[in-house]
């Protein structure tokens, strides 16, 4: 147990924490500001502050089961404290004139929008990302996302996603960051460092969202919108820290999820949204609604209807309805009736109005309606480039027989063959915003973009994604027949993955299995370009003499990103965020699992009463952190030195291929022995390095017994002394490994 003062000191230091979260919190709220906000809250009607509440969706976009078409009648009547899915100047101009010019009290609309991954220029999706491990490129992204959204009016995105997912059946997989969780909070805080920027009333900043809090990511059976139920030990260990790393990041706004957690759903959840979120965490800024999920507490049936949700929202920290309309239709009549307090109210304007504060909406309502930052600064090439090098990036290298890839400078011919090959539609993937498809570099385009080419591109689709239709079998092997080399392109469509797009099998869909082993016949070298927005079971493809390069959904500049790999002028250096597994039936299976009981021992595989498969490795087709170079690396003097709480490794890493290529060395731990069961492994820190080749790096980690904590039954979290297991290496399961005391 720590000592008196230790106990003390961490108290203060904990307050400390919380006071800096809160005052990054605060951030660009001048007390000018506020005086400003208590004399409009002390003017406004009942009404008016119930107006504020409300958020509807234009009718520009939908992203949701219902629409509300009289939401111009609702913003001139100043019942609306903002609108989204509404961009470009002119339209947001002309809604924010009807709220700053024909509602009574004038006050500004903010302007919402899915910038999930891009606003016009669309970077490769969240999942495809992570794997780059890059944060400065991620922060970039969002900086760039930013950049655009406000120049074409917005102010406000829905945005991040930080969901922990282990289950690629749900489709929503493909918006976060996969299933770890110390990674996904170093992309939560650089995403909200994108969109945020270090001033909110810099005209090319927006308020960013976490979401959807909370542990949406564990929906039962990968089924969207499912239940999710699980141990306040595993919420906070695995689930929360995400959401804290973007309010610690000084997020502007937070989104409850659709799901109940152990019976209460978010939106109804007190404990969730008041006690943790503004007392425990501080976090200062509003609480929005997923779409109509206060209606939906019906449905779950913790409401009777939905005057009675509306009650339990507000009573519980929800600030703004999304979609709903209860709180504009049924707020007046439960204050009349007691059963809401008008503080509640109050406190939920003042949250509203010091966000539009922080905008400067209050000094000029249409400073972000400038048609000349419209005009010059979305889809600039400045832009292109950087998401072109993203999706390079972004790409993971599975499989290379043979160095398949990169594609030999000789060749005279190239096939292209499968569905996605020549799929504008299908680059963008899912959340594309206002994303143009027609803007978007398709494989065939990529191969075909290449300055001086001295190779044909021809195509065949052979097949369809999802149908059982080989009538394209014949002409596509018969084209391949006539190559130098092939490339499949296959996976998903781009629809396939994000909101309600659960699959209950991960398979490549369709025949286009079928359709690689009739192309793998011929003989040809063969390269696939995978597109996909989750995790799938592969096992298929994978035995096939074939190279396979995780492409995912890589936005508009896809195809030339993706062409820059498979013809080596970047090195690949992506590593996987979540597990493929060998089949569904392993699923989940992630990284950090716990030993049980009585574990699998390789070295004994007859042994039958362990924790395994009769008919299958428990070992997944990839595992965490995996992702192979054009080079290749070695490891060696693995080191630790443990002085006091403070833990220093450190490894070499040597080039040994023929070219220079990054390296994502991974740091995990393993705690031997805790009073809480501790997972076989955990990410606690990684180094994305350019090594030269025949270069040999020596890298350093240093990590502190906070490193080493982990959550206790009263959720207090600390370390325990003993024993631990330090692992380095280029993934989770390929690591050089020490152990080491720590007292
Ligand atoms: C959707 C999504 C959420 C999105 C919101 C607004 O239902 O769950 O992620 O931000 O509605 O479009």
């Amino acid at each position: 147990m720590m000592s008196f003062y230790k106990q003390k000191f961490t108290a203060i230091l904990l307050m400390l924490v919380v006071s800096l979260s809160a005052q990054s919190q605060d951030k660009g709220l001048t007390p000018a500001d506020k005086s400003k906000i208590d004399v409009l809250l002390k003017s406004m009607t009942l009404e008016e502050k119930i107006g504020q509440l409300s958020l509807f969706t234009s009718d520009w976009d939908v992203t949701g089961p219902s629409l509300n078409g009289n939401y111009k009648k609702l913003i001139k009547n100043g019942s609306v404290g903002a609108i989204f899915n509404a961009y470009t100047v002119d339209y947001v101009r002309e809604l924010q004139r009807m709220a700053v010019e024909e509602s009574r009290l004038k006050i500004p609309l903010i302007f919402g929008y899915d910038v999930i991954h891009g606003h016009r220029t669309i970077f490769p999706i969240p999942l495809a990302q992570a794997c780059s491990w890059d944060m400065a490129a991620i922060e970039q992204s969002e900086r760039i996302a930013a950049q655009e959204a406000t120049a074409e009016g917005l102010n406000w995105t829905f945005a991040p996603m930080v969901d922990i997912a282990r289950d690629p059946r749900w489709g929503r997989v493909a918006e976060g960051a996969g299933e770890d969780t110390w990674l996904g909070c170093k992309v939560a805080a650089a995403r909200v460092r994108g969109f945020e920027g270090t001033d909110l009333k810099a005209t090319n900043t927006m308020i960013a969202c976490v979401k959807h809090f909370a542990a949406y990511g564990a929906a039962q059976a990968g089924r969207d919108y499912h239940t999710v139920d699980m141990s306040m030990l595993s919420l906070y260990e695995w689930y929360l820290p995400p959401y804290k790393a973007a309010v610690d990041a000084g997020v502007g706004s937070a989104m409850t999820s659709f799901n109940e957690i152990a019976g209460v759903p978010s939106t109804a959840n007190r404990w969730l949204l008041t006690d943790l979120l503004r007392k425990d965490w501080g976090f200062k800024g509003f609480v929005v609604t997923d779409y109509t999920s206060i209606n939906e507490m019906v449905n779950h049936g913790n409401a009777a209807d939905n005057k009675d949700a509306a009650r339990l929202a507000i009573n519980a920290g929800v600030d703004m309805d999304m979609q709903g309309s209860t709180y504009l239709d049924y707020l007046a009549p439960l204050l009349e009736e007691k059963k809401v307090n008008l503080s509640d109210i109050d406190q939920s304007v003042r949250w509203i109005l010091e966000a539009k504060a922080k905008l400067g909406l209050f000094d000029d309502p249409y400073r972000y309606c400038s048609k000349e930052r419209q005009e010059k600064e979305v889809m600039t090439p400045e832009q292109q480039l950087f998401a072109r090098k993203f999706v390079a990036e972004s790409c993971v290298l599975l499989k290379n027989p043979g160095q398949l890839l990169p594609i030999p400078g000789n060749i005279k011919k190239i096939a292209v063959i499968g569905p996605l090959g020549d799929s504008k539609k299908d680059m963008l993937g899912n959340w594309s915003a206002a994303g143009n498809w027609e803007k978007c570099v398709t494989l065939v385009e990529g191969l075909n973009n290449r300055p001086g080419k001295q190779y044909e591109v021809v195509y065949e689709k052979g097949c369809n994604v999802t149908d059982a239709d080989r009538s394209g079998f014949d002409a596509a092997i018969k084209l391949a027949s006539t190559a130098d080399y092939v490339i499949l392109a296959l996976g998903e469509n781009g629809w396939m993955s994000g909101e309600a797009s659960s699959r209950s099998n991960i398979d490549i869909p369709g025949v286009q299995n079928e359709l690689a082993e009739a192309i793998v016949k011929t003989g040809k070298p063969v390269a696939v370009a995978l597109f996909n927005g989750r995790p799938l079971a592969i096992s298929q493809l994978n035995s096939l003499p074939v190279a396979i390069l995780e492409t995912w959904f890589g936005g508009t500049q896809a195809g030339n990103g993706i062409a820059d790999v498979l013809f080596g002028d970047v090195n690949p250096s992506g590593k996987l965020t979540m597990t493929f597994p060998l089949n569904l039936g392993q699923v989940p299976v992630f990284y950090n699992s716990k030993n049980t009981g009585r574990p699998y021992n390789p070295a004994d595989p007859g042994a039958k009463y362990v924790s395994r498969y009769l008919d299958c490795s428990n070992d997944p087709l990839y595992p965490f952190g995996y992702g192979l170079s054009y080079t290749t690396f070695s490891y060696s003097a693995l080191e630790s030195i443990v002085d006091g709480g403070k833990i220093k490794v450190s490894i070499s890493v040597t080039n040994t291929g023929n070219r220079d290529g990054e390296e994502v060395v991974q740091l995990y731990v393993r705690d031997k022995v805790g009073s809480i069961t501790r997972p076989v492994k955990e990410l606690k820190g990684f180094r994305k390095v350019l090594i030269k080749k025949g270069e040999t790096r020596s890298l350093e980690f240093n990590l502190t017994t906070d490193d080493l904590a982990f959550y206790h039954p009263d959720l207090k979290k600390y370390w325990e002394p003993g024993e631990f297991t330090v692992f380095v290496g280029g993934n989770s399961a390929e690591t050089m490994a020490k152990t080491i005391e720590v007292k």
